[in-house]
């Protein structure tokens, strides 16, 4: 059969037939799983992020001193290749963690891990944290994901090229020096926010002059050492992104509203894990981005029943995805045959207790006033998902005494809060992890901008009363429309 070429742009036709497909921001499948585990498994902790931080960046700095004192010697060329393994590939999975905001406790720890790992991966950091955002709202949807790595048909003969990344690794580099000079790029435009800008543009800035500096040191000292330790290891070390990166979606469906048909979970030995932060459970990872990297294993054991085998070996991993590859080279429809998806009933409408489903006969006298039930029935820390009439709500518990209702839906692209991870009086979305002070409103990570409508409510008679007159709030059309998201 003849291989047809899609459009992969995401400024082309593509974007727009999905959008008109319901493709584009769309609710996905989700597995039941026990509410009081999988809040278990969200929980943050700077010491494990620490500790394997410290791991990685030490050695680096270890393997970046003895490559100094002992150059040139028999072993320089293997100690750089284990260097450029640890900084331009070890990076991709710590940028991603931390990208997320997963992966410390701590906000201040994710963004300085992330940017330092966004540099060593030649990523610019604004560009690839909206990349990603919509890689989860619409992955491996064409014409939306950037993050494809193996457009339609795929090239067999170019994975050499892909793994040595001598032409994505300069491509990168030429693409964050035009973002530098204030030429943002139409694909990059469609899914970066205009507010953005400016700030993509001073990031890329520093970067690029950091890399600079490192090839005038070089130039100045006349030797090679600056820049094979700082700039050039994003290049030769790139095989390793390559390599556990396309484990995770390659020769697996496209434009499907289902992880378990376009992501791989794959069994990897512990040194593979630590140095991919665990991102081999890729499905579980997609499913519930608000775990973080170490509980994954455990999330893993929680929903496996739900999802499709794993796979048991990198090795079998990859002799899955290049003979997908081979075949889809030929022709472009060829799926994976029997991939065998587990018969369970989609939770991704019930996940959560929808608490009082409250009729109008329940509304107490005073116009907007709603009774919105025990304070017991909500442990501190939980939410409950509350449908009023055609409206959706939040109710949160912060503490023994203190409550909180909001809109139910995300001010991003309207995912349910009630799903999310509430922590000092901050409520997590479940799918980008942007979050909201949930006693102002007010947004605190990206990719949320817009405030939450917060509710006035109070604990009456051990009852949770809200006026829910005062604002308009979010509706659940739109989850059926999605807004646009950038
Ligand atoms: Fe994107 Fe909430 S839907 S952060």
């Amino acid at each position: 059969m003849t291989a047809t070429l899609r459009d992969y742009s995401l400024a082309g036709p593509e974007n727009r037939r999905a959008r008109e497909a319901g493709l584009a921001g769309a609710p996905w499948w989700k597995p039941p799983i026990d509410e009081d585990r999988l809040v278990e498994l969200m929980t943050r902790s700077n010491a494990r992020a620490a500790r394997d931080t410290a791991l990685w960046l030490g050695g680096i700095i270890a393997l970046a001193v003895v490559i100094v004192l002992s150059w040139f010697s028999w072993y320089s060329l293997p100690l750089l290749f284990v260097y450029g393994a640890l900084y331009g590939g070890a990076a991709d999975s710590r940028w991603h963690e931390c990208g997320h905001g997963t992966a410390f406790r701590s906000t201040a720890a994710n963004n300085v891990v992330y940017y330092i790992a966004s540099f060593m991966l030649w990523r610019e950091p604004t560009m690839w944290r909206w990349s990603h955002y919509r890689h989860h709202s619409d992955t491996i949807i064409v014409g939306r994901d950037a993050e494809i790595i193996f457009p339609r048909p795929p090239s067999v003969r170019s994975l050499p090229l892909t793994f040595s990344n001598v032409v994505n690794g300069p491509r990168m580099f030429w693409r964050m020096t035009k973002h530098a000079a204030g030429l943002i790029d139409a694909d990059a435009a469609d899914f970066i926010p205009a507010s953005e800008h400016r700030r993509l543009i001073v990031e890329d800035r520093i970067f690029v002059a950091v890399v600079a500096g490192a090839v005038a040191l070089s130039l100045v000292l006349w030797h090679p050492l600056p820049v094979l330790l700082v700039g050039l290891p994003s290049i030769y070390g790139g095989w390793l992104v390559v390599f556990f990166g396309i484990t995770q979606h390659a020769g697996l469906q496209e434009d499907v509203l289902d992880h378990r048909l376009n992501t791989r979970t794959v069994y990897m030995n512990p040194l593979f894990r630590f140095l991919y932060s665990n991102m081999n459970y890729h499905i579980e990872h997609h499913l519930f981005p608000g775990v973080p990297y170490h509980a994954l294993p455990a999330l893993h054991e929680e929903i496996k029943d739900s999802l499709p085998p794993a796979l048991p070996s990198t090795r079998a991993a990859y002799r899955e995805l290049l003979g997908a590859l081979r075949q889809q080279s030929r022709d472009s429809a060829w799926e994976i045959p029997d991939r065998p998806i587990p018969e369970v009933p989609d939770a991704s409408l019930s996940l959560v207790d929808h608490g009082p489903i409250v009729p109008e006969a329940a509304q107490t006298a005073v116009a907007g006033q709603v009774d919105l039930g025990e304070l017991d029935a909500i442990a501190v820390g939980r939410a409950r998902r509350c449908d009023i009439g055609e409206r959706t709500y939040a109710l949160y518990r912060l503490s023994e005494t203190e409550v909180a209702v909001s809109d139910g839906l995300c001010t991003h692209a309207a995912a349910h809060l009630a799903e999310g991870l509430v922590l000092d009086g901050v409520v997590e979305c479940p799918k980008h992890n942007g979050r909201f002070d949930l006693r102002t409103g007010e947004p605190l990570r990206r990719p949320v901008k817009d405030p939450l409508n917060i509710y006035r409510c109070e604990v009456v008679g051990g009852r949770i009363v809200a006026d829910l007159s005062t604002t308009e709030p979010a509706t659940d059309d739109s989850l059926s429309q999605p807004k646009e998201t950038p």
